[in-house]
């Protein structure tokens, strides 16, 4: 099997690349982060604080979280339900960042993703695949952009989509989390040693996108 990592901060444009390089190769495309969120969601669902140690621990034998594809796209099912749309709400997101620094949670998901590799060529992205979920990924991607450029991007796509905002806080924020997901305890946001950096500032999706596959095909020879 064929595995690609594909690991960054938020706002990166990974989910983005990963779909589209998956879509160009035939690849299995896996969002890890769906996995984290659909966690939050079912602690939010019990009226749960996803930062409480206890109760997300005491939870986890109770919930039951599978991936399945329909036409191509991941869904994710939470003990059955299928919580696609829900997962990406913006308390979702809260609670995602949450439950994702309990290791618990973390030890939770780790089969799931393993499970899903051994049986796949895929592009799985995430924060740590190249670091721990997948260390002898064939592919290593550390997709990166400056805080101010993935803050512009993100206040582009809620202009569009009619929200009123302002650049500052977005920029803020996106900083804040890139300090969270960096500094904590459980496998913190790092490069791979073995990872190859690619800053996309000032490059467009189809410039990514080129120069993913042409990484891949030099690593992997397909
Ligand atoms: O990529 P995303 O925004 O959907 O991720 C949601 C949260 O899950 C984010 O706060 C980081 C966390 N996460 C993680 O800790 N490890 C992963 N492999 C993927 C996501």
């Amino acid at each position: 099997m064929i595995h690609v990592a594909i690991d960054g901060p938020s706002g990166a444009g990974k989910s983005t690349i990963a779909r589209m390089v998956a879509a160009e190769l035939g690849y299995v495309y896996i969002d890890t982060g769906a996995l984290y969120r659909s966690v939050g969601v079912a602690a939010l669902k019990r009226g749960f604080d996803p930062a409480n140690r206890e109760q997300v621990e005491a939870m986890l034998p109770e919930i039951e979280v599978s991936l399945g594809f329909v036409d191509g796209i991941q869904h994710v099912y939470l003990n059955g339900e299928d919580v696609s749309e829900e997962i990406r709400l913006p308390e979702a997101s809260m609670a995602a960042s949450a439950v994702s620094a309990l290791p618990a949670v973390r030890a939770f998901l780790f089969d799931l993703q393993r499970e899903i590799a051994a049986k796949n060529n895929c592009i799985m992205d995430g924060r740590d695949i190249g670091t721990v979920v997948l260390p002898d990924a064939d592919v290593k991607i550390f997709l990166t952009a400056s805080p101010e450029v993935r803050a512009r991007r993100r206040y582009d796509e809620l202009l569009a989509k009619g929200n009123q905002v302002e650049f500052e806080p977005l920029l803020q924020e996106i900083i804040q989390r890139d300090y969270n997901d960096s500094h904590r305890a459980a496998a913190p946001l790092k490069q791979a040693e073995d990872a190859v950096l690619l800053d996309c500032s000032d490059l467009n999706l189809e410039q990514v996108k080129a120069q993913v596959i042409d990484l891949i095909h030099k690593k992997v020879g397909v």
